[in-house]
């Protein structure tokens, strides 16, 4: 950390990262905070908006910027990968929006940078900071799952209408949100990916990446376990609301996300066979099932911290009317920052650092390989902080 005691963070990217300065600012082990954007206009009413005087519009000014410890990219994700390195090698530490990379070179490149750098770098998984998350894991830990036999990952989402850089996206090459929390849960990662694309992607909404599917389908072997994960992901022409989540069977209990994405958990908990069954011909066990609010868990957050897990008003340091900002994706982001920050205050690797990061996006990757291949079997590579 330079000069005086706390890190100080540069938000890059104003759009959803304007959802972090608030925590950032906030956060007792931050000491300022900047904020860049390419865009003037939105990079003065942010910067006016919370009273964040350093501000830059040319990301590399900053990172030549000594007063700056550690940034957050949140640019369109064609960058992501050039600006992480960019900024490890520059001697910043570095979280990152997901996913981290768009290309299996890439994430490698990142790796390489952080073991280089000895900086931190963290890609910033909301799925598996959210409470949902917590909730699940904290029935899989007390045995309440039993063993994991099954998982089903989804995220449809449609793009029409978004910046340009989106336009025919690969679905696939966005799987992080629908896979991690299975990683995260299993402590593994992904082994092989057979997936196929779904549907045809109009000729209009064909952007810049070699994709012809609105929509695909994976199925993913995990290492040193027999869960097989599920993956469905769409970005376009599938006709429902937004939903980002995932289905969890153990052989005792289950976990399945709400179906509008909104609103309770679904648990089923199955019960013994019932004795008297075989005389009334019925067959089969029962499971109970009832709904259940994740709660929130602010225990491991410095107090400053705790109102950002839920809807909370932001008050503009310019006068400006008073603005209700949701505590979108589970209430993840304060534990997201909370975590980068303490990885930098204290010297350690962060939860997801670069090789975990890389092992995580990439199945989406290869699962995209596999689908433009008419569903071949695609092995995903290991990363490890030592391979070059
Ligand atoms: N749940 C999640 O984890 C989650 C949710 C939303 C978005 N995201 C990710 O966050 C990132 C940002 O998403 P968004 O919806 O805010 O995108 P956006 O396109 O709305 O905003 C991106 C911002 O980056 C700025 N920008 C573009 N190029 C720049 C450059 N070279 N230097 C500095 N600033 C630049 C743009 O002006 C814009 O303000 C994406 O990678 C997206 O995948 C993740």
């Amino acid at each position: 950390m330079s000069g005086t005691s706390g890190v100080s963070v540069a938000v890059v990217g104003l759009g959803f990262g304007e959802d972090f300065l608030p925590v950032y600012l906030a956060h007792p082990d931050v000491r300022e905070v900047a904020v860049v954007d390419t865009d003037e206009r939105r990079l003065a009413a942010v910067g006016d908006r919370y009273g964040i005087v350093s501000r830059f519009t040319d990301y590399a000014e900053m990172l030549a910027d000594d007063r700056w410890d550690a940034v957050h990219v949140l640019v369109p994700v064609p960058l992501h990968a050039d600006f992480a390195v960019a900024a490890l090698e520059a001697g910043k530490h570095c979280a990152c929006a997901v996913p981290m990379a768009l290309e299996l070179d890439d994430l490698q490149r990142v790796v390489d940078a952080e073991r280089a750098s000895g900086k931190r770098y963290m890609m910033m998984e909301t799925t598996v900071y959210g409470r949902e998350y917590r909730y699940v894991r904290s029935r899989l830990e007390a045995g309440l799952l039993g063993t994991l036999t099954a998982y089903r990952g989804f995220h449809h989402q449609n793009l029409d209408g978004y910046p340009e850089y989106w336009r025919g996206y690969p679905p696939m090459k966005y799987a992080t949100h629908a896979l991690c929390p299975l990683l995260g849960l299993t402590g593994t990662t992904i082994e092989s990916v057979v997936a196929f694309g779904s549907g045809r992607l109009t000729q209009e909404r064909r952007g810049r990446f070699d994709n012809p599917f609105p929509a695909e389908k994976g199925l993913f072997t995990l290492r040193g376990s027999d869960v097989v994960a599920e993956v469905e992901m769409s970005f376009f022409q599938v006709a429902r609301p937004y939903i980002e989540g995932y289905d969890v069977h153990g052989d005792l209990g289950s976990v399945e996300w709400p179906a509008d994405h909104v609103g309770p958990l679904v648990v089923h908990d199955l019960q013994p066979l019932e004795e008297h069954l075989p005389a009334t011909g019925l067959r089969g066990r029962k499971s109970v099932t009832r709904l259940v609010e994740a709660p929130d868990d602010v225990s491991d957050l410095p107090p400053e911290l705790a109102p950002y897990v839920t809807d909370f008003e932001v008050h503009p340091a310019d006068g400006g009317p008073v603005l209700l900002r949701r505590a979108e994706h589970g209430g993840s982001h304060p534990h997201l920052v909370h975590e980068f920050v303490s990885a930098v205050v204290q010297g350690r690797p962060a939860a997801i650092d670069a090789p975990t990061a890389a092992a995580w996006t990439a199945p989406g990757i290869c699962a995209h390989e596999s689908a433009l291949a008419g569903g071949v079997r695609v092995e995903v590579p290991q990363f490890s902080a030592g391979r070059s």
